[in-house]
């Protein structure tokens, strides 16, 4: 934990630090990239970069982990390492890169502060990173043991299915013919594509099939539309990769899994392709005969946007109670409802779990319904299909 000293130097300069953020992350990406093209080019998303809106979930977290600290002394914020540590385990992040991002991080808040980083000040951040990246790189290095180290790994497709005009789904089997490792329903590997200008960039899609064949199985949507540069990875993937091409993929990680037991009530809610960690989630508890009522919420363009809805209606018609209900912008069905997901008429038992994926507007009503139907907010978990930045709130 952080020493007191540290403790009273980062509390009076926390309100500096939180209000040059934005400020900080510009120089620290800028100076890293600049020292460490490869990272832009090889590692880091560089569409988020270029994009610009969601660079500040690094330094973001390191302020948030040092509210906690501050607030909290004798707890760790777990939730939080475990997701991040996810995420760069996902990625193959080794411990000699922390000394990196170090050296820039430190370099831009001194930039940034100027003199007011004096020795004492710089020396009690120091100790609040390394309490991070330390607390990091132990549970990655935990990730890496149960999944038998951070290598990538050649698969190769097998099968490619158009689901939707926007949406395909790849099946893949190891070019080494050897075992598919299990995953829990809910987690995400990372694929790396080589791309036309020689870059190598990384993104995560969920499994959506369920755990166990030795198949894996992705969905992913292309990213395009008239305001905005195409999506560079979901677009590669839909215009170039075929049956017998190879793909490079990490293991599975991810912590939005579900961890109730079958007497637990359910709610499994999405919205577009935030739809693909459910199916998977929901063909997993229909394999393990989940008994409690299960509520499956989805929100969609129209249903022939609507992705894998054969799998996902036909998982949960296998559960001994479900409520399946179903809401589209335009061309709704008799039964479905018409516009954005509503939760208002529909029962929530006491002691549901909700678990929920799609755009963050979308899951902020969801969550915010229900907690008003007395769910409580610690058995609410969702998954950002980006940069998570509930996390540097
Ligand atoms: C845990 C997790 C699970 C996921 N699961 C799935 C899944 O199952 N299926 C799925 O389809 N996706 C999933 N995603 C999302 C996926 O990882 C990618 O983010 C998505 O495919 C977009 O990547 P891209 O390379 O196509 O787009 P990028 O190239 O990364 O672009 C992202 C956005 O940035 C914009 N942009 C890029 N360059 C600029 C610029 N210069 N100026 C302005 N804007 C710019 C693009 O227009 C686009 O809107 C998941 C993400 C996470 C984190
Ligand atoms: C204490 C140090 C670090 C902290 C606090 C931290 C924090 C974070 C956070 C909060 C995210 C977003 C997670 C999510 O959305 O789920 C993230 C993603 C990421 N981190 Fe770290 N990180 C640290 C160190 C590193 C290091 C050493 C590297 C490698 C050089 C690295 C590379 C990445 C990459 C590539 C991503 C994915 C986002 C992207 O591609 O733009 N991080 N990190």
């Amino acid at each position: 934990m952080l020493s007191e000293q540290s403790a009273a130097t980062v509390r009076a300069t926390l309100p500096a630090v939180g209000a040059s953020l934005d400020e900080i992350t510009e120089r620290f990406y800028a100076g890293m990239f600049a020292a460490r093209p490869e990272l832009l080019r090889d590692l880091f998303n560089r569409g988020n970069q270029a994009a610009g809106t969601q660079r500040r979930a690094l330094a973001g977290s390191i302020a948030a982990f040092a509210t906690h600290l501050l607030d909290h002394p004798d707890q760790r914020p777990d939730a939080m390492l475990e997701r991040i540590a996810h995420k760069h385990a996902s990625l193959g992040i080794a411990p000699d890169q922390y000394a990196i991002v170090h050296e820039h991080l430190f370099a831009a808040v001194a930039g940034v502060l100027g003199e007011a980083v004096t020795p004492e000040v710089a020396a009690a951040w120091d100790e609040v990173y390394w309490l991070m990246a330390n607390a990091l790189i132990a549970v990655e290095k935990r990730l890496y043991e149960e999944r038998g180290g951070r290598e990538w790994r050649s698969w190769e497709v097998v099968e490619r299915i158009t689901e939707t005009a926007d949406v395909v789904t790849f099946r893949l089997r190891p070019v080494d013919g050897g075992p598919v490792r299990g995953f829990r329903a809910g987690q995400y590997v990372s694929v790396r594509v080589a791309l036309e200008d020689g870059a190598r960039q990384i993104r995560q899609y969920s499994l959506s099939g369920a755990p166990g064949p030795d198949v894996r199985q992705f969905s992913v949507k292309r990213v395009r539309d008239d305001s905005a540069p195409e999506g560079e990875v979901s677009g590669h993937l839909h215009a170039r990769v075929r049956v017998g091409d190879v793909l490079e993929l990490s293991e599975a990680y991810g912590d939005l899994v579900v961890d109730a037991d079958a007497d637990t009530p359910l709610l499994l809610a999405s919205a577009g392709i935030g739809v693909t960690p459910i199916i998977a989630m929901l063909a997993d508890l229909a394999d393990a005969g989940h008994r409690a009522p299960v509520t499956v919420v989805h929100g969609d363009r129209s249903p022939a946007d609507h992705a894998l809805r054969a799998d996902h209606e036909a998982y949960a018609a296998k559960l001994p109670d479900p409520t399946v209900r179903f809401w589209y912008e335009q061309d709704a069905p008799e039964g479905a409802g018409t516009g954005y997901v509503d939760l208002t008429d529909v029962p929530v038992a006491p002691g549901t779990h909700a678990y929920l994926c799609g755009p963050l507007p979308f899951m902020r009503t969801v969550r915010e319904q229900l907690i008003g139907k007395g769910v409580a907010p610690a058995d609410i978990h969702y998954e950002v299909f980006g940069p998570d930045l509930w996390l540097a709130k």
